[in-house]
């Protein structure tokens, strides 16, 4: 971890315009013929270095007031900004000012995830009758699509513009065999804003050989800035009546419970915070909450209502509809301040909480959850959208 971040602010004259003008960290002025940040279209400037010589960008893009900052590695949302009830903008996702942070140890922050979101039970899975090997990333299972997962890889970034909206459109080739998954996947993602400000995440793969697939993003979200403490206070409401219990090692047990009655109960809307030091035997295994919530809703041709998040003394609020038929609720458990974030401020348990839109963990070995299989000639397609408010 750097300590120097701060130091990097150094700059010449663009830096010193953008730091007058409150804009956050500044980087090598290197911008393309845009206008962003946060005049509205999608800017590229210089984000930093892989130890390979590899060039990574970091993209602004504005809309609706709500202006978004994304590096070209891993896809991450390096930086979310939207205003409170009285117009304050802040920084609403956890993350680094700096790419050698992002590259040393990064719990995944504002990362696309894939090929398989959350965890294969051993690491391996059977389809059409061959068994398939992953890398074991997490204990005895595999996580996040290996150890080096969409998350570590560099995309193609290029402006994303139809209709009124505007965004970023992000690509990547994941090789035969890559992490041990069968079949060439050709990935894009586009992240658009639209005029009201409402960031959309749609998803779309085909592949050459069956596979499996299940994509999602790990923007760990603080509605009241990061770096200002505990998400506990946030209230949070999921339109889901059951989960996906799961073992010691967070494999689901194939059970769907009902969520009445148990700490997971957050179809009223309640305080993170109210029941997560129950002594209740999932939320020991979790740590507190890091569990697969099933949407009422199902698995959706176009995005649903899901969940709904209020941070009361900023007044942010954030809904998110989904196609997916689940979420995978994760309250920043294994936060353990060790990190220093964007604000140079240490992250520490719940700082930050993930709403992770997917199908269920380890599907690919239970047959009766939805399917995450993908074959040749079939497009996998998924939809997230962001809203914001401030009341
Ligand atoms: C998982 C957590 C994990 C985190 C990344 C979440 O999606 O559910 O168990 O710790 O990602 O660090």
């Amino acid at each position: 971890m750097t300590i120097s971040r701060r130091t990097v602010m150094a700059a010449g004259a663009a830096g010193a315009v953008a730091a007058a003008a409150g804009a956050g960290p500044v980087f090598a002025a290197d911008r393309t013929d845009h206008t962003d940040r946060w005049g509205g279209r999608p800017a590229r400037e210089h984000f930093g270095t892989l130890p390979d010589g590899t060039r990574v960008d970091r993209w602004t893009v504005s809309a609706g007031g709500t202006r978004l900052a994304v590096l070209s590695y891993g896809g991450i949302v390096q930086s979310l900004e939207i205003p409170d009830r009285r117009g304050r903008y802040a920084n609403v996702s956890l993350g680094f000012d700096n790419l050698q942070d992002y590259v040393a140890d990064s719990p995944y922050f504002g990362a696309i995830i894939g090929r398989y979101g959350n965890r294969i039970a051993g690491g391996a899975f059977t389809l059409d009758g061959r068994t398939y090997q992953l890398p074991l990333n997490d204990g005895t299972n595999s996580l996040h699509g290996g150890d080096k997962g969409f998350d570590k890889r560099v995309w193609d970034v290029e402006p994303y513009a139809k209709g009124p909206d505007t965004g970023l459109t992000l690509r990547h080739v994941s090789a035969d065999g890559e992490m041990g998954y069968p079949g060439t996947l050709r990935v894009r993602v586009d992240y658009v804003l639209t005029p009201r400000g409402d960031f959309r995440v749609h998803y779309a793969a085909t592949t050459d050989r069956p596979t499996v697939v299940n994509l999602t993003n790990h923007t760990y979200f603080n509605l009241a800035g990061e770096g200002n403490g505990s998400i506990l206070d946030h209230t949070l409401r999921i339109a889901a009546s059951r989960y996906t219990p799961v073992d010691s090692t967070l494999i689901p047990t194939g059970e769907l419970a009902p969520v009445a009655h148990t700490p997971f109960d957050f179809r009223g809307g309640k305080p993170i915070g109210r029941d997560i030091r129950e002594a209740h035997p999932q939320v020991l295994f979790g740590r507190g909450y890091d569990h697969n919530f099933v949407l009422d809703k199902g698995l959706t041709d176009a995005p649903r209502h899901a969940v709904t998040v209020t941070e009361p003394v900023s007044g942010r609020v954030m809904e998110i509809a989904t196609t997916e038929p689940g979420v995978q609720f994760y309250s920043g458990n294994f936060l353990d301040g060790t990190l220093a974030g964007t604000a140079g401020k240490v992250y520490r348990q719940g700082d930050g909480f993930c709403l992770e839109t997917q199908h269920f963990p380890d599907s690919p070995n239970h047959p009766s959850f939805p399917s995450t299989v993908l074959r040749p000639g079939r497009t996998y397609r998924s939809t997230t959208v962001h809203s914001f408010a401030a009341r």
